[in-house]
């Protein structure tokens, strides 16, 4: 199977939205990765709930949040409401973590879980059989267009083994940095998704650089 490329929205020009999104529809993207950032869990603030119905409406493609929000409980009904296909919350915000995968998988949606830089893989040992994505952090959250931290190569290979070992079905993606040197390394190392931001939004052809991405073994 081909790798699933998630371009991230944070990188889009947000007076031209709905422009970008369907540029992404007829793309050979997978998923749209949809960050949200609330000012407390990472310092930055990106968009919340009406900007992402929007982002929804026009979207053809699987809606990946990305919630790098304290407290996710709270709101896990309304991105569900929104469009979200796939909620992800960060290890660090949630200390009920199991609880919180329920909720988001009774909500009708895949769950995943993101791990910062710092956060081992091994943490999750206890909860990888109810994953359906784990999020690999290849910078600090709250940010595009950061450098590549290579240490996430290392994290890719030993979540491989925990999801093999376990008989997991979690996708393994990584955020952060994605461009196609750092992409061909992740995929080597077991990655099956990879979110891409600025390299896609930045570069002359986006569609090329997401087909580009596609390619990538
Ligand atoms: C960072 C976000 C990323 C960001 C990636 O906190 O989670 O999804 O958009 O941007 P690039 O690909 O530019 O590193
Ligand atoms: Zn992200």
């Amino acid at each position: 199977m081909s790798v699933i490329v998630s371009p991230s929205l944070l990188s889009c020009d947000f007076a031209n939205v709905q422009r970008d999104v369907e540029m992404l529809n007829n793309s050979a993207c997978d998923w749209l990765h949809i960050d949200v950032m609330d000012g407390v869990f990472v310092p930055n603030i990106s968009f919340g709930l009406p900007v992402i119905e929007a982002m929804s409406r026009h979207s053809k493609k699987i809606m990946d949040v990305h919630l790098m929000i304290q407290n996710p409980d709270q709101y896990i009904a309304d991105f569900k409401k929104v469009g979200a296909d796939i909620l992800t919350v960060h290890y660090e915000a949630c200390t009920h973590l199991h609880r919180t995968i329920q909720a988001i998988k009774a909500a009708g949606m895949k769950a995943g879980v993101a791990l910062n830089p710092h956060t081992p893989v091994d943490l999750l040992e206890d909860v990888i059989e109810e994953l359906d994505l784990v999020l690999i952090m290849s910078v600090n959250p709250g940010f595009g267009g950061q450098k590549f931290i290579k240490n996430a190569i290392n994290k890719v290979e030993k979540l491989a083994n925990l999801i093999e070992n376990k008989g997991s079905s979690a996708i393994i993606e990584v955020d952060g940095g994605v461009n196609l040197e750092t992409g061909a390394e992740l995929v080597k190392a077991g990655a099956k998704a990879l979110v891409a931001g600025s390299f896609v939004f930045n570069s002359a052809n986006p569609s090329q650089t997401i087909q580009d991405l596609k390619n990538l073994k």
